[in-house]
């Protein structure tokens, strides 16, 4: 996707460090965590606890979240697979992409977009079909009619929806909806 993305915002006086926050594509900012949205920044975690390569899930009431540390910068995301909502921070990151522990489905925390979709296929984010995986070498397996087919088909990928994120005195800090 060629698309613009967001500068981090300004880091406060006292910010040290190479860590940053990633820029992330505006559209995909989570909802409520705009600048006209009132949203409170609040410290999720040190620094020192997300090194370079890892991921750490952090519960704010009923909102779990996925602070990430990419070669991009540190992202905040739901920690929910855009697929099924399975938690991601049981996966496996790889540079952007986070591997789904469920259906092997692989998402690249830097743009929003998946790269592999689900083994069960489904809708892309654009709405695009794609089929179930089937292995190598094999014909695909007709799937038996049903309402869990169905579902499966038309269960759509969403894109990630991105929580600002800022590092203030050694703290990951984030921006969480108000109220
Ligand atoms: S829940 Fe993550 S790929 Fe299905």
């Amino acid at each position: 996707m060629d698309e613009h993305l967001e500068p981090p915002p300004a880091s406060r006086p006292g910010d040290t460090g190479a860590a940053r926050p990633a820029p992330w594509p505006p559209r995909l900012q989570a909802p409520g965590t705009g600048a006209g949205a009132g949203p409170v920044f609040e410290a999720l975690l040190e620094l020192a606890d997300l090194p370079p390569g890892s991921m750490r899930r952090v519960t704010r009431g009923d909102l779990d979240l996925l602070l990430a540390h990419t070669p991009a910068g540190i992202v905040a995301v739901e920690d929910r697979c855009p697929h099924m909502a399975a938690p991601l921070s049981l996966g496996e990151l790889d540079g952007c992409v986070v591997a789904c522990p469920l259906h092997g489905g692989r998402f690249d925390l830097c743009t929003g977009d998946p790269v592999r979709m689900p083994t069960t296929g489904g809708l892309d984010p654009d709405g695009v079909l794609h089929p179930a995986w089937t292995p190598p070498g094999r014909e695909p397996k007709p799937d038996p009619p049903g309402v869990k087919t169905e579902a499966r088909r038309l269960t759509r990928v969403r894109r990630f929806r991105y929580y600002p994120v800022r590092i203030v005195g050694g703290r990951i800090e984030v921006a969480l909806p108000a109220g």
